[in-house]
């Protein structure tokens, strides 16, 4: 039987139980208990390259401030700062469109749980994105159903749509193949990312 590292599984448990009590609506919700349940069995450990881009230094300016966050916020972020030195930040890959002229120096992607990650695994991704200040991240799609759980605030938006400002700890889902994108103002933008795939 495969074993989960003891610092994933701790930060797995800390973003469940933030997850599962900020998501609000039935879609989400019904997507995260499955995405959840999934993860209690563990996939074999990739043995992935590690490593930050130069936008990730806004992941010490946020995690400065969290002690005044909420109190699951905070420990789901003290249990990622623990497996973050693992991870692989990389930019995203693909189409643009829509993005800001800054984008491409000012924004990294992880990927958690899922292809590249900690753990390669084709039926849930669980990741992050980080995005510097006034900076629009592109419009995508992907057949995944997603829940957005924002940690340093932006706004949100799905097709052409109004922007819907998201507040640290409530969530955001977009349907399967939707088409969505997010923008951040003068603070950056951190929002983690759960994917029923
Ligand atoms: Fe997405």
């Amino acid at each position: 039987m495969v074993e989960r590292d003891e610092s994933l599984q701790d930060f797995l448990n800390a973003a469940k139980t933030a997850y599962l009590s900020r998501a609000t609506e039935p879609a989400s919700a019904g997507s995260l208990n499955k995405i959840f349940a999934t993860l209690e069995t563990p996939a074999p450990h990739a043995n992935a390259t590690s490593g930050r881009l130069p936008v990730c230094h806004y992941l010490d300016e946020i995690a400065a401030h969290t002690n005044s966050f909420p109190a699951d916020l905070q420990f789901m972020m003290k249990k990622f700062r623990a497996i973050e030195p693992a991870l692989h930040w990389r930019p995203r890959q693909g189409d643009c469109t829509g993005a800001s002229e800054n984008f491409s120096e000012n924004h990294a992607n992880t990927m958690i749980l899922g292809p590249g990650g900690l753990e390669e695994r084709k039926d849930v991704w669980l990741g992050v994105s980080l995005v510097g200040p006034n900076v629009r991240y592109p419009d995508h799609r992907h057949p995944p159903e997603e829940t957005y759980l924002v940690i340093s605030p932006g706004e949100f938006r799905q097709k052409q749509q109004e922007w819907v400002y998201v507040k640290k700890g409530e969530t955001f889902y977009n349907p399967p193949n939707i088409v969505h994108a997010m923008r951040s103002f003068d603070l950056p933008l951190l929002v983690f990312w759960a994917l029923n795939a």
